[in-house]
């Protein structure tokens, strides 16, 4: 399943928007489900409007109707595995339970396996609303 993510990240991240940052991310998210999401950063000259890949894969789970991600790949062209941002990590959250793993990549192959919980720890939850 890993090398199934991997390559739906890899190919979505030829389709980042990132003129800007000139910096492609690529995302893919299996499902509860078994489907398979993906995403990519969409930039705009306004930049703090762009959207990051984490979120766009997310965005296309939530259209499709799906809302339980049971695994995430991430993939950058960097030197070393990019973590996602603090936006993104809250995202995650709604939709992944604390032990979903997260594996964060570079496209030339370096990755580093995490969870959903390592990347939020102290999460807010709607726990605390009750
Ligand atoms: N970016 C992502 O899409 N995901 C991450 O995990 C880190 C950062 C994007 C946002 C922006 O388009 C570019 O990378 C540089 O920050």
């Amino acid at each position: 399943m890993p090398d199934i993510l991997r390559d739906a990240a890899l190919a979505v991240r030829e389709n980042a928007h990132a003129p800007y940052s000139n910096f492609k991310v690529g995302a893919a998210l299996r499902t509860a489900e078994g489907q398979v999401f993906v995403g990519c950063n969409v930039e705009n000259v306004a930049y703090p409007e762009g959207t990051c890949a984490e979120a766009g894969a997310i965005a296309a789970m939530c259209a499709a109707g799906a809302r339980t991600i049971a695994e995430v790949y991430v993939v950058a062209g960097s030197p070393d595995p990019v973590p996602p941002c603090g936006g993104c990590r809250q995202k995650l959250a709604e939709f992944g339970a604390g032990d979903v793993p997260v594996t964060l990549a570079t496209v030339a192959g370096a990755e580093r396996r995490t969870t959903v919980a390592e990347l939020l720890p102290g999460a807010f939850d709607a726990g605390y609303m009750a």
